[in-house]
C-alpha cells in the first residue's frame, strides 16, 4: 500500500449486535497507537456505540465516526480510500456486502468479514479477485467462526506433519451456543439461493486455476459412528471445507496430494435425524418468497444472545491428520463461537492485516493464505486453543 492512510482500521456494521461486540473487543484489546473508526448508516446509533465503548476505554470517547450506507457508492469509496484494512460485519452479505468489496478492491484496502455465505464468496472471486491483486487489496472473507478455527485448525493440523508427502486431515465440530437475528437472516437467505449459487460455483470452476502438479480434494463421507471421539460424526457442507481447500490449494506446505473432510459431531443418532430433518424443513421453507419472508419475520436485527448465555457456550473442533507414516490429533477450542469468540477472530484479522509482517500476496485470500502464522499467534494469545492432543 503507497501512502499512509488516515486509519489503520474502520469497523462497518459497528451498530449492529457482532459489530458492537467487535468494537468493545478493539476497545479493550487494540493498541493504544491503532488508529481507528467507527462506521455505519445511523450517526446517532454510531453515537451511542460510541458512548458505551467510552465507559470501556475513556479513549473511545474520541473515536471519529463515518456515515456510509451500503446504498452510496461515493462514501464507500471515501471509506475505503481513508484506512489500511476495512472490516465489515454488514450482513447478509449477498444483500448488502458486494459495494464494500468493490471500493476496497479498487482502493488497494484490506478487507474482512464474518460471510459463511458460499455464494457471496464465489461471486466477489469472480468480479474482483483479478482486480484486488492488482491493487494489492487482500479481501478475506469467513473471517468468524466460519471459517477460522477450520480453516486455521486444518492448517496447525498440516504443520505437525511431514512436508512434500500426500496428507489426509478430518475436521470434526462440536459447539453449544445460539444464534444472532443477523446469523439467522444469513442462513435463511442462503438457503433461498441455491440455483443462483450453483450458476456461481459453474463459473468460478470454469475460470480459477488449480495448482499445476498437485491435487487437492476431499475424503469420501458418510454419517458414522466415530469410536475415537464417542459420537455420531455427520458430513458438514458449510462454507468451512471449500475454505480449508482454498488454504491447501494456496499453500504447498499442504503436499503434493491434500484431502479434507468435514463433520458436526452429535451424540445420539436421533440427534442425527432430527438435525437433517430440522436443516431440511428450514430449507423448504425458505424455498418459496412468502414462506421465506415468514421465517424471516421471527428475527429482528440486532438481536442476539445475552452476555450470560454467551458466557456458557463454547467450541471444539478435532481434527485427525495423517501422512508419510505419522499420524495426529489436534484441537482447537475456545468460548461462544458466534459472537464473543467471532469479534475476536474478526478484531485480531483485523488488526493482524494493519499491524503484522506478512506473506506477499493479494486478491481474494483465506485467512491461512492472507495471515497463516501471524493469525494463529495472535488467536492463541487471545485465548482461543490451539493444540496437539495426541500423534
Ligand atoms: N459466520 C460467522 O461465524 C458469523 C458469526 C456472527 C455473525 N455473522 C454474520 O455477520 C452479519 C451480522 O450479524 P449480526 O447478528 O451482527 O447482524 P445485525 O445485528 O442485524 O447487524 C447488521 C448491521 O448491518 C447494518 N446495515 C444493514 N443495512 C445497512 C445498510 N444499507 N448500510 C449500512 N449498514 C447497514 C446495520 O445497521 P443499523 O444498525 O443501522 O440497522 C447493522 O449495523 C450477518 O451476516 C451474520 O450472518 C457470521
Amino acid at each position: 500500500m503507497a501512502a499512509k492512510r488516515q486509519y489503520d482500521l474502520v469497523l462497518f456494521g459497528a451498530t449492529g449486535f457482532t459489530g458492537g461486540l467487535t468494537a468493545e473487543y478493539l476497545a479493550l484489546h487494540a493498541p493504544a497507537t491503532t488508529r481507528w473508526a467507527l462506521a455505519g448508516r445511523n450517526r446517532s446509533k454510531l453515537e451511542a456505540v460510541r458512548t458505551r465503548l467510552a465507559a470501556l476505554n475513556p479513549a473511545c470517547a474520541k473515536l471519529p465516526l463515518i456515515e456510509a450506507d451500503v446504498g452510496d457508492a461515493e462514501a464507500l469509496r471515501q471509506l475505503a480510500q481513508s484506512t489500511t484494512v476495512v472490516l465489515t460485519t454488514v450482513g447478509p452479505y449477498i444483500l448488502h456486502g458486494e459495494p464494500l468489496v468493490a471500493a476496497c478492491a479498487a482502493a488497494g484496502t484490506h478487507y474482512v468479514d464474518l460471510t459463511g455465505e458460499p455464494e457471496f464468496v464465489d461471486l466477489m472471486w469472480l468480479k474482483y479477485h483479478e482486480l484486488a491483486q492488482k491493487t494489492g487489496a487482500k479481501i478475506v472473507h469467513c473471517c468468524g467462526f466460519d471459517s477460522i478455527p477450520h480453516d486455521l485448525g486444518a492448517y496447525f493440523t498440516v504443520l505437525q506433519l511431514p512436508q512434500g508427502v500426500p496428507l489426509k486431515v478430518e475436521g470434526f465440530v462440536r459447539a453449544g451456543g445460539t444464534f444472532s437475528a443477523g446469523t439467522y437472516h444469513s442462513a435463511i437467505n442462503a438457503f433461498g439461493r441455491m440455483r443462483e449459487y450453483a450458476k456461481v460455483v459453474k463459473q468460478r470452476r470454469a475460470r480459477e486455476q488449480y495448482p499445476q502438479g498437485r491435487r487437492i480434494g476431499s475424503t469420501r463421507q458418510a454419517v458414522r459412528y466415530e469410536k475415537s471421539l464417542g459420537t455420531w460424526v455427520v458430513p458438514f457442507p458449510t462454507v468451512d471445507p471449500q475454505v480449508v481447500r482454498r488454504s491447501a490449494a494456496a499453500l504447498d506446505r499442504y503436499g503434493p496430494e491434500f484431502r479434507y473432510g468435514h463433520y458436526v459431531q452429535v451424540k445420539k443418532l436421533a440427534s442425527v435425524a432430527a438435525l437433517i430433518g430440522g436443516v431440511s424443513a428450514l430449507f423448504t421453507l425458505a424455498q418459496a418468497g412468502p414462506t421465506r419472508r415468514w421465517l424471516l419475520s421471527k428475527q429482528t436485527s440486532g438481536q442476539g444472545p445475552s452476555a450470560e448465555r454467551r458466557a456458557k457456550s463454547w467450541f471444539r473442533v478435532r481434527f485427525h491428520g495423517e501422512g508419510g507414516g505419522k499420524k495426529v490429533v489436534t484441537e482447537v477450542k475456545g468460548g461462544d463461537p458466534g459472537y464473543s469468540e467471532t469479534a475476536k477472530m474478526l478484531a485480531e484479522s483485523a488488526l493482524c492485516l494493519a499491524h503484522d509482517k506478512l506473506p506477499d500476496r493479494a486478491g481474494q485470500l483465506t485467512t491461512a493464505a492472507a495471515m497463516g502464522d501471524a493469525l494463529l499467534a495472535r488467536l492463541q494469545r487471545a485465548g482461543i486453543s490451539f493444540e496437539v492432543v495426541a500423534q
